[in-house]
């Protein structure tokens, strides 16, 4: 379902990295104009290459998007129960939408939905999720637990300590766990995490979970609200991040914690969740559905929601809230 762009203009562009090849040259090697030029320059752009443009000197290829290889992550997970069968888009609104259509169709547990690019990209709160063109991992699991609804905050939690684990390893960096979901590092914001579910007789019917990842977005991918609050794996690592090997390592991690999960509960998973959470500890402000106060996360409850020290020293159970800024990176 994913096509590759190959076209002359990239393969004059990729013949000469590094180098500038001028507006002139590849208007004549192609034998179009140069408005012709500049508009597919802008068409590669548009996809996730990286072009620099300089006066007189030509255009120069900066970086473009190495593919996601699905039939690669197939493989390695045949005989797997997350990841044996991906779906792979390339534009679509959103895949959450895609991959309740399948779980609705039947679509058995582990099927994994990939886009190059939404452009309705759902974030919690019912906000909007940037997911420019294969820059990043746009990615919506189905998943099929036998566990009943209230429970479903614990596969949040869980998602997020494989995510957590997963990208740590990926990258070496300290990454860590903002409550509920979030990847932080260095109080900025890597990878969210969104789960929906259906349910029937008060028993999950199947979960969506959503994931994106900021892996190769790069300084102009972001607008400058967005600078503030995010950044990408590419930008903390100074390297391209491939894609395919970081999803197949999601994907190996997350299936190991499941089974911890299913063998032992949910303590061993709140543990975990605690080891790699960054909010704990700290004061901040918190800002439920009615009311904004100071607190201190202490820690996480088998619920999934989160006890925080108020300033009069009494504990209060909140189940949902956004926090206000975590800075430090990590409390270990
Ligand atoms: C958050 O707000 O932190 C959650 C973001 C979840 C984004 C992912 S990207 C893949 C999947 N499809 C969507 O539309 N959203 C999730």
């Amino acid at each position: 379902m994913h096509k590759t762009t190959q076209s002359p203009l990239t393969r004059m562009l990729l013949e000469n990295p590094k180098q500038y090849v001028s507006g002139e040259m590849i208007s004549q090697q192609l034998g179009i104009s140069r408005t012709a030029v500049w508009k597919q320059i802008k068409k590669l752009e548009s996809i996730g290459y990286e072009i620099e443009a300089v006066t007189k000197l030509g255009y120069r290829l900066l970086y473009y998007p190495k593919a996601i290889d699905h039939l690669q992550i197939e493989q390695q997970l045949q005989g797997h129960r997350l990841g044996n069968v991906i779906h792979h888009y390339d534009v679509v609104d959103s895949t959450q939408v895609i991959a309740k259509q399948l779980a609705e169709e039947g679509a058995t547990e582990g099927t994994v939905v990939l886009a190059e690019q939404q452009v309705k990209g759902k974030g919690r709160l019912g906000r909007h999720w940037h997911s420019p063109y294969a820059k990043g991992i746009w990615m919506s699991v189905i998943l099929r637990p036998q566990i009943p609804i209230q429970l479903a905050p614990q596969l949040t939690l869980l998602t997020a300590v494989a995510l957590c684990r997963a990208m740590r390893t990926y990258s070496g960096l300290e990454i860590g766990i903002k409550w509920p979901n979030d990847l932080l590092y260095q109080g900025k914001k890597l990878s969210g995490i969104l789960l929906e579910s259906s349910a029937e007789d008060q028993m999950l019917k199947y979960v969506i979970a959503g994931i994106g990842i900021d892996a190769n977005l790069s300084a102009n991918d972001y607008d400058e609200q967005l600078a503030l609050k995010a950044t990408s794996l590419r930008l903390l690592m100074g390297k391209e991040i491939d894609r395919t090997e970081l999803i197949q390592l999601f994907l190996t991690e997350w299936e190991l914690i499941m089974e911890i999960y299913e063998r032992s509960g949910f303590r061993p998973i709140a543990e975990l969740w605690e080891a790699h959470a960054i909010s704990l500890g700290q004061k901040l402000s918190l800002t439920t559905p009615t009311e904004t106060f100071m607190g201190t996360p202490l820690r996480l409850t088998d619920a999934g929601s989160i006890i925080v020290q108020l300033e009069d020293g009494t504990e209060k159970e909140i189940y949902s809230a956004e926090m206000g800024e975590v800075t430090s990176n990590s409390r270990l």
